[in-house]
């Protein structure tokens, strides 16, 4: 198989009745993955915790292809796991389908403190609440792919380059907020739980993968999108001073690469044909030849590192995060 593409919005095939949803489609990169599936005719649902942001994102992007028709909102708050099994089950009152998940929502520079329901934010939205959300809607996928024989159903979730600088899960750690008077100290756990956060995604990307692994047409796969400037660097409630916060933002801004070139590797996985025809799952896709930094040119899929492939971990996250999900 061939491991780097070359992909523009061009490759998006027809997507008329297919139906997705986007978590955190209202703004940076997933409201672009919306816009670009929104426009092949796909009926695109914002998941997203605020109505307004979701709705303002909407005329962005009704601004851009002409029509409104295809995009909905879906309310989803990712902070507690019960919110995300409400918003699931709400979703599969409302859709007989669901073709394409990306579960893409995410936050960064953050202050460090626990969801109600009593998990470090990092690991509780972006982990957790995703956990929830997409475990819920699985049986719906699962329906979608075999109620129509040449269907290919996809699940992306969005990870991140960070997850190569994480140590190992280590499950007390999720449950603790972090602080330091020391900056520096707060600038490294604030990236540690951030990394962990990424390498919990990518778990459980594999894990789904691997339970699905016998559907011919559900296709599961995760990405790292580049470094891309977007509000994930406004840094201002996070808890680090303000020359640290300047230093990261000027380095998304100078450094990175656009928000077009930055959805491309969650695009290709979520709707491009050769996915299908190349049989392409559990994979982790990467934007070339930098990794998003400075420059892009095709997407590649990446080797999983020694940490990431990991196969004990990811089932005792997998078991920790059923347990976690039952308590709520
Ligand atoms: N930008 C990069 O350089 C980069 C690099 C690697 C990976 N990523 C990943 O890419 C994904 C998208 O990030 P982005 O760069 O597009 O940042 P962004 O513009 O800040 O988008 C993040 C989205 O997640 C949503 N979100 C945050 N907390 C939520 C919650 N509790 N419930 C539901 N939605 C929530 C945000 O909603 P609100 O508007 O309500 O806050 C927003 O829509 C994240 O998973 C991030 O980790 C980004």
């Amino acid at each position: 198989m061939s491991a780097t593409f070359n992909f523009t919005f061009d490759d998006i095939p027809n997507l008329e009745r297919k139906v997705a949803i986007v978590t955190g489609g209202n703004s940076g990169l997933g409201e672009v993955i919306a816009r670009e599936l929104a426009r092949k005719g796909c009926k695109v649902y914002i998941a997203s915790r605020s109505h307004s942001r979701a709705e303002a994102a909407i005329a962005r992007i009704r601004e851009d292809i002409g029509t409104d028709e295809n995009l909905a909102f879906l309310e989803l708050d990712l902070e507690t796991m019960k919110g995300a099994v409400m918003a699931a089950k709400f979703f599969m009152k409302l859709e007989t389908r669901l073709d394409i998940l990306v579960a893409n929502a995410g936050l960064g520079g953050i202050k460090s403190e626990l969801t109600p329901e009593g998990y470090e934010r990092n690991f509780g939205v972006k982990h957790l609440g995703h956990f929830a959300f997409v475990s819920t809607l699985l049986p719906l996928i699962q329906q979608t792919a075999d109620g129509n024989v040449d269907s290919d159903v996809r699940i992306v979730i969005m990870s991140s380059k960070s997850y190569e600088n994480s140590h190992p899960i280590d499950f007390d750690n999720v449950r603790t907020t972090y602080h330091s008077w020391f900056a520096f100290l707060t600038l490294r756990e604030m990236l540690q739980r951030y990394s962990r956060s990424k390498l919990a995604n990518l778990y459980f990307m594999r894990e789904l993968a691997d339970l699905v692994k016998d559907r011919k047409n559900i296709y599961v796969n995760a990405c790292h999108p580049g470094l891309v400037y977007t509000h994930i660097f406004d840094l201002s409630t996070s808890p680090l001073p303000w020359y640290m916060q300047l230093v990261g933002q000027l380095e998304a801004k100078l450094l990175g690469i656009n928000v077009n070139d930055g959805v491309k590797t969650a695009l290709f996985l979520a709707a491009d044909r050769r996915v299908v025809d190349k049989n392409i799952k559990g994979i982790l896709m990467y934007p070339g030849p930098t990794d998003g930094f400075v420059y892009f040119s095709n997407i590649y899929i990446r080797t999983i590192n020694k940490l990431g492939l990991d196969d004990e971990a990811r089932k005792q996250l997998w078991r920790f995060s059923e347990a976690a999900l039952e308590k709520a």
